[in-house]
Parts: structure tokens; sequence; C-alpha cells
């Protein structure tokens, strides 16, 4: 997404520098051809194996509206977690089911939300059927099987599946669950899981797929269930490091489908739908986080200190997740080692222990945070008086800010000050 021009570094046709004193810092940037192309990539090469296939934005890893309507835009459908994400969802256009309600824990709220949206209802465990019924039969049901293994290149914090998740229903339980909606009167059927994230490994998903077909298959067989779709859940990975492969897209998408389509076809039942729901394949490498540099400390170590917190960039101080730094202006110069941190009274916020970056860095330098743009702000909170960043959306002929930067009033809109404060 970056270009470097004589060690200036470059979005699109905006410099990195011209982007700060506009815009002020910390900053997320986000390239509109990028998302694009990233969602036409993975649509057009999943439609050479699979036909049927259609994608839907988990919408959680970058919420803003204009984002997600970029991929809105291109045919996509939304994957919301929450009842707000629905109503985002619908603010985009969108409606019945090409917004597809992946909550977990859902309260009775939520559900009755949920069937009133006209959302694909997707259920996390059986235990949530009845109370959904409470609210009315939806037309078309599917449940998140928790296949009973899971990975991660972020790490166990981010593997949504196997016995240490909380995600999904219990293999024992598919039966059960499904007969259960039959029962209920729910004629049309989808199932869908969500084991794991950022895989690299063409292998992974085809090991998920296997793993939840023979689970599925004998099941739908024996209650005559002929399944709409099945969603294999997002996952699709992005380099982050230098090292890291890239994902052939190619074979993992041609191995799934064959996948499904010999063991649907082995078994004589009607190929579905075949849906996936990335975010990070989308986004990730779609965005970048600037900041500038405030302080160079020579102490026990060489820290650079910077406006980007971890509440602005949570990733690496919950995850130990890498992201690449650039210094704009200074990519050729002689290395060194520092750290960097960010602003915030709490260690965890030393949030790069050690990186070979240009000795020449000093106060007022811009940095960029590579590969920012999926769980990046859509995880940033407010803490000890730093606020959210704003966010700029970069296309061939504009940069547009697309949310304003928090201020000290929206840190006091929803306090109540009591009257001993008067
Ligand atoms: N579908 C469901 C139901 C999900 O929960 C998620 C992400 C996705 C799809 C999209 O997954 P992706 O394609 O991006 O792997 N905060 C972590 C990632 C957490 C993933 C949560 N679920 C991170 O920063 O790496």
């Amino acid at each position: 997404m970056i270009r470097t021009v004589k060690d200036k570094i470059f979005i699109g046709k905006y410099s990195v520098s011209a982007l700060c004193e506009k815009f002020g810092t910390p900053l997320y940037v986000y390239s509109a051809e990028k998302i694009r192309d990233n969602y036409i990539r993975a649509l057009k090469t999943a439609r050479k194996y699979y036909q049927d296939f259609d994608l839907f934005y988990a919408i959680k890893a970058c919420n803003n509206p204009n984002i997600a309507n970029i991929l809105v835009k291109e045919g996509a459908g939304i994957d919301a977690a929450s009842i707000n994400e629905i109503k985002l969802a619908k603010l985009l256009g969108l409606g019945g089911e090409k917004i597809m309600f992946s909550g977990n824990y859902l309260s009775d709220e939520d559900l009755k939300e949920g069937i009133e949206s006209g959302a694909i209802i997707n259920l996390d465990d059986k235990s949530l059927l009845p109370r959904l019924l409470k609210f009315g039969v939806p037309n078309i049901i599917s449940f998140r099987v928790n296949p009973g293994y899971g990975e991660s290149n972020v790490g166990e914090w981010v593997t949504n599946a196997g016995p240490k998740a909380k995600f999904g229903l219990n293999p024992k339980h598919v039966y059960d669950a499904y007969s259960d909606a039959q029962k209920a009167g729910i004629q049309r059927f989808g199932v869908h899981m969500m084991p794991g994230s950022c895989l690299l490994n063409p292998e992974y998903f085809f090991k998920i797929t296997k793993m939840l077909i023979k689970i599925i298959i004998p099941i739908f067989k024996e209650l005559n269930i002929e399944v709409e779709f099945v969603d294999i859940g997002g996952g699709l990975g992005i380099p982050y490091k230098k090292s890291d492969s890239v994902l052939d897209l190619d074979k993992t998408m041609s191995g799934i489908s064959d996948i499904i389509i010999k063991s649907f076809n082995e078994n004589k039942m009607k190929l579905p739908s075949l849906y996936m729901e990335p975010a990070r394949y989308f986004v990730g490498d779609a965005g970048v986080l600037l900041g500038k540099v405030h302080t160079i400390k020579r102490s026990y170590t060489n820290i650079i200190g910077t406006d980007i917190s971890m509440n602005t960039l949570a990733r690496p101080a919950m995850y130990d997740a890498y992201h690449h730094i650039y210094v704009d202006g200074k990519e050729s110069h002689p290395r060194e080692k520092f750290g960097v941190c960010g602003q915030i009274c709490e260690n965890t916020d030393y949030w790069c222990r050690e990186r070979e970056l240009p000795k020449t860095i000093e106060e007022g330098d811009v940095i960029v945070v590579a590969d920012t743009g999926a769980y990046g702000f859509g995880m940033s909170y407010q803490y000890n008086g730093r606020l959210k960043a704003a966010e700029v959306l970069v296309s061939k002929n504009e940069a547009k800010l697309i949310r304003h930067r928090e201020t000290f009033s929206d840190m006091l809109q929803n306090v109540v000050l009591t009257d001993e404060m008067k």
C-alpha cells in the first residue's frame, strides 16, 4: 500500500508527512483501491473453483461505514457480531440474508432484535435455540460449529475453536441442534464455523473443512436437511513480517471447493452455496497508522517515544503482535536497535521491545506502522486521557477525513455531572 520515493513514504499520491500535517497524529490511513483489490481478488479466485460463492465482511475488524461501503458496493454482505453491527449493515443499505448475525453468548434482547432484523441468525450453541424461539421462528438458521480444532498465527488468544475456545457448538450437540430447529418448524438451514484467524497455510483450511464436513454430512443426511449454505468463516491471513509467506489463494480456494464438491456429490446431496467472511484479508494491509516521534530516550535501552500508544493500536500489547515500522525519510539510513513505546502509563505500552530502526531517528519524525487496517481502530479505546485517533480514506484523487479525532468533550460525553460537581 505504501510507496517510497527517495526515502519519502507515500500512500497513493499523498506523502505521509503531508497527511500528518493536514490531519494530525495518530492517524489511521486506508487505501480504497487496496481494499477493493483485495476483495475482488478473493472473490474472483474463489469463483473460479466454486461458482456459487459469496463473501461477507466481518465488520468488527474496521467498522468505519465508509470502509465497509467499499466492500458492500462490490457485493459483499456483512458479518455482524452485535445488534449495533447489524445497524451498521442496514445503514449501508443491506438487509435480509446479506447480513449474517454471528454473535456469541447473546442476550434475549440480542436474539429478539436479531430475529426482527431479518438477518441470518447463526447460533453459537443449541441452548440459544429455545430462547430465540420465544421471539419467533426464523426463516433460516445456522449453527456455528466448533469442529474441535483451530489455529492462528496471532497465537492462542485468537484461536477460535478447539476445546479451549469459548465459541461454537460441540460436535456432540450438532444433531440435537438441527433436529430441535426442524421440530420448531424451521425449514431452511446453513452451517458455519470460524476456527482461527490469520492463517497462511492452505492446509489449515483443508483440514477444518474436512472436519466440518465429516461432522455435518451424516447428520444432514439423517435429518433429510438440504443445507443451503456452508460458511467456513474468515481466517485468510496476511504476512505481517517480511519473512512470512503469502497465502496461496488459488490453492486454498481450489482445495476447499474440491473437498465440498466431492463430499456432497459422493453423498448425493445438492451442492450448497459456499460462504466465507474474512476481514483481515480485505482491510489488514490496506491501512497504516501514522504517528510522531516525541522523545528519544537513551537509557538502559534506547527507547523511541511516539504518540502511538496501546490504546490506539492494541494488538502488540494484547497479543505481542508484530507490525512493521517505517521511518519517513530515513529508510535507507544505517540502523541501530531501539524499542518503541507510546504515552500510556503501563509497561505493556512499551509495545515494540527491539527493532532495527534508522540511527538518525529524531524528535518530530513520522513513523508508519504497517498493516493496521484490521483490528486497529476497531479495537482502540480511551485511557489516560489519550483519545481515539482520526481516520482518513485515500483514493486516487482525494484524501478524505472519515472520522474526526476525539476531543475532550467526547471524553465527557456520557459523563453525568452530579449536583456535587456544580
Ligand atoms: N467471522 C467471525 C464470526 C469472526 O469472529 C471473525 C473474527 C471473522 C469472521 C473475521 O476473521 P478474519 O478473517 O479477520 O481472521 N483481534 C484479533 C483477531 C480476532 C478475530 C475475531 N474474529 C487480531 O487483532 O488479530
